[in-house]
Formats: C-alpha cells, sequence, structure tokens
C-alpha cells in the first residue's frame, strides 16, 4: 500500500498511496471520509470542502442526532449522511473509524480530547487529519510512535495556525531559496475573528505554552533565546485591511521544526490577535494564568468567546500571515498572505489535506504536522484556486518591519 517517493520533492518523504482501496467496503465505489465534530464549525467548512472539490462521501457525526444542513441536502444529499457518536464510547469511535478511508477530527476542545481519536485510527489503520492536537498531542504521538510505529499517516495540527502557518512559510523556502543558504527566518501572524467556545478554549490553554512556559522567545542554533517584554514587540505592515499590527514573540512548534528542517541558524515567531477586546481577554488570561486550571481556562474561554463577538461588531474576520527570509548572501525574500474568512480557509486547508491523502498524496506512515505531509507547491495551488487566500510577493524593505529588538 505504500510506495516511496522518487521525485525528490521532498527529501525522504514517502507517499501514501493506501487511501482508495483502505478499509473501502465493497459495494462503495467513492471514498468514505468520517467527520468528527461534523457539525460543527470547523467541521462543516471542511465537509464544504469535500463537497465541492471531491467525489467522497461524507460521514458527519455528532453527539445528539443532527439535520444534515438544508444547504448540503440540496447539492449532496445522496453523498452525505448523519452519525450519532460520541468519542468517550471508544469502541464505537474505533468502529466507525474503521469503515472509512480517512478520519478528519474536528472536535473541541483539542486538550479535553486528548490523543483518543488519533490513538483510535492507529489502531484501526486509517488516516488522520486532525484540526487541532497541537504540542500535546504531537508530543504523545511521537512518544508512543517510538513503542509502536503507526501504519498510516497522522497528520496533526491542520488548520490556519498552526497549519498553514507552517506550509506558507515551508512553500517560500522551497519556491525561493533557489540554492541560498538561509540565515535568518521572520514570521509574524495576526488574526481575528468570532471565536467558538472550543476554539477559545484552546486558545486559552495554548498561552501557558502547554505547561513549556518559555516565555517571550526566539530560536538562535534551535536553542531557545529569551528576551524581556520590551524586546519582545514588533510592529509589522500587513496588506490592507489589517495594515500595521503590533505583535509580540511567541514560541511555535512547527517553525521550530521548519528551521531544524532548513538549518536556520534565526528563527522569530511573532503573533498577535487583533481584536481589540479579544486582545485584551487573551493578556489578561496570560497575566493571571488562566490557563493554570480547568476552571480558570473555562472562565477566559467564555469571556474570549463573549469579547471576540462584541469586535466582530464593528470589525470583519481577518487572517495575515508575513514572512520574511534573509539569506547569507545578503539578499531577501518576502511575502504576505491575507484571507477574509479564517473558518472557511480552515475547512478548506483540512479538506485539502484529506484530499491529498484520498489521493495517494499524503505522506507515508508517521506523525506529522501539516508542512511535514503534503507537497507544499502543490497544496498553495490548490488553496489559491479557492481564492480564499491573497498571496503578494514583496520586495525586501528592511524599514517596514520597526523592530523593538535586536539580534
Ligand atoms: N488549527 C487551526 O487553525 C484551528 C482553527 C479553528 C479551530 N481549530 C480547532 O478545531 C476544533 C473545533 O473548533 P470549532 O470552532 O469548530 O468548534 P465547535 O464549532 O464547537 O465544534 C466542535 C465540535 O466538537 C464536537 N464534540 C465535542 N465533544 C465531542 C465528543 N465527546 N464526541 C463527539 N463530538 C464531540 C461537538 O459536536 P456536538 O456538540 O454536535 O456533539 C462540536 O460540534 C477546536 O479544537 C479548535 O482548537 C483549529
Amino acid at each position: 500500500m505504500l510506495s516511496h517517493d522518487t521525485d525528490g520533492v521532498c527529501g525522504d518523504r514517502r507517499m501514501y498511496s493506501g487511501g482508495l482501496s483502505m478499509n473501502m467496503p465493497h459495494h462503495h465505489h467513492e471514498p468514505r471520509v468520517l467527520i468528527l465534530g461534523g457539525f460543527g464549525r470547523v467541521g462543516l467548512e471542511a465537509a464544504r470542502y469535500l463537497i465541492e472539490e471531491t467525489d467522497a462521501s461524507l460521514v458527519l457525526c455528532s453527539r445528539a442526532a443532527r439535520e444534515i444542513p438544508a444547504w448540503m441536502k440540496k447539492s449532496a444529499a445522496h453523498r452525505v449522511q448523519a452519525r450519532v457518536l460520541d468519542i468517550e464510547n471508544i469502541s464505537a469511535l474505533e468502529t466507525a473509524c474503521a469503515q472509512v478511508q480517512v478520519v478528519l477530527s474536528c472536535v473541541g476542545p483539542s486538550g479535553q480530547v486528548g490523543d483518543r481519536v488519533a490513538r483510535a485510527c492507529k489502531r484501526v489503520g486509517t488516516p488522520l487529519v486532525d484540526a487541532g492536537g497541537y504540542d500535546p498531542l504531537l508530543r504523545s504521538l511521537e512518544q508512543a510512535e517510538k513503542d509502536t510505529p503507526s501504519g498510516v499517516p497522522l497528520v496533526i495540527n491542520v488548520g490556519l495556525l498552526p497549519g498553514l502557518s507552517g506550509l506558507f512559510p515551508h512553500w517560500l523556502i522551497q519556491d525561493r531559496c533557489a540554492g541560498r543558504k538561509l540565515e535568518q527566518l521572520d514570521v509574524h501572524y495576526v488574526g481575528r475573528d468570532a471565536w467558538t467556545y472550543n476554539s477559545a478554549w484552546d486558545i486559552i490553554h495554548s498561552l501557558g505554552g502547554f505547561g513549556e512556559d518559555r516565555g517571550f522567545c526566539y530560536l538562535q542554533n534551535m536553542r531557545v533565546v529569551r528576551v524581556s517584554m520590551r524586546q519582545a514587540s514588533r510592529k509589522v505592515l500587513f496588506p490592507a485591511p489589517i495594515g500595521r499590527a503590533s505583535t509580540m514573540l511567541i514560541y511555535a512548534e512547527e517553525i521550530a521544526r521548519l528551521a531544524r528542517q532548513h538549518g536556520i541558524g534565526i528563527a522569530r515567531v511573532y503573533g498577535a490577535n487583533i481584536g481589540p477586546r479579544a486582545t485584551l481577554v487573551c493578556m489578561l488570561a496570560k497575566v493571571l494564568r488562566f490557563y493554570r486550571s480547568a476552571r480558570g481556562i473555562d472562565r477566559g474561554a467564555r469571556w474570549l468567546v463573549e469579547a471576540s463577538a462584541r469586535d466582530m461588531r464593528k470589525l470583519a474576520p481577518v487572517y495575515g500571515m508575513r514572512v520574511d527570509l534573509r539569506y547569507q548572501d545578503g539578499t531577501t525574500d518576502s511575502a504576505a498572505l491575507t484571507l477574509a474568512d479564517t473558518y472557511r480557509a480552515t475547512g478548506a486547508v483540512i479538506g485539502t489535506t484529506a484530499r491529498c491523502l484520498l489521493e495517494g498524496e499524503g505522506p507515508g506512515p508517521g506523525v506529522f504536522m501539516l508542512h511535514e505531509a503534503v507537497v507544499a507547491d502543490r497544496f498553495m495551488r490548490q488553496l489559491e484556486k479557492l481564492a480564499l487566500v491573497c498571496i503578494q510577493h514583496e520586495e525586501s524593505e528592511p524599514s517596514r518591519a520597526t523592530a523593538g529588538m535586536s539580534v
């Protein structure tokens, strides 16, 4: 079922070519995809992508019986089916996972789901694409791989942040570097939307660095270098409608892995929530360490839901990413990506990843983050075709980024 990738696109990457035959009941000709959390914001958007861009039939799961939305019935009633499933019921979860070619996990909050879904997929041998998971799931799965290697790809953190946030710089490096030695990578993320409770729960939970509070830091030769709060801020110019935004240094595991993969000397990641009320809640939750207890996370998540919804009364959702590359020879490359519908784009990223696996273009068995799992160029082209993202390459202008620190 697995063949070795010989086209050299991505080093030792092995293609997963078992999608269409694995676990396929004989009477089905089209692949079947199970969407856990299929009636949630992200789940419905992933379903939308798969309905519009593939022939796959979908099983949308929820804990209580739900009606398939009218727009879905209209365009794809014969391809969509609803199913009641609680992921706490492990044997029902395994049975459902075993009956499909790919499982999409859009269940939240990730911090409560833990490795339940990923382990079920691993046990029954069905590839997984997970909207979240974050560092704790990555750690847990990589540890489990040492004891029992997976027979299928388990692709986690597949969304905008993390997800596209690692793939976009990876794509830019592959597309632009042309043999030059990369010395420095600066990545900046900003976004705002009205977050669901489950997404907000994961945002508050992440503020504590998942138990490894590294403070404000960047990476120098793969070593974490901490800086003061004053040194950690940076104003960055994004394309309209975002404009200039204040960001702070953060630690991002996917960029750490990217820096290791490309042998980058200095890697800095800056992030900010740019809804004014949501920013305030995140700052409060960080200073008051809400992330340390279940009660604190719940309170922070409820505040964030309320604050981000109020932000969106006057502002539109938006997400932006800016990547600056500096090579050893002094030359630079910069690009920015912006999008307006964060949930739709998250669903499209998850759907495109599922499509790669179904079409045999995924990685071999193992645990991957998005940028490690797909062929970046093909993926970005597919995403651009949907007209959900706008990518602009820029001439380098060092004065555009006003750094509050010097390295
Ligand atoms: N990487 C990224 O950029 C990114 C972006 C957005 C979201 N996310 C992640 O995606 C996840 C979903 O976010 P969302 O905004 O779509 O949340 P949401 O709208 O609340 O959807 C979550 C779904 O999870 C389902 N669920 C919860 N517990 C369950 C259980 N025990 N068994 C089965 N289903 C269960 C719920 O289904 P029912 O209530 O219908 O049973 C709900 O529809 C979150 O973990 C979030 O962190 C990632």
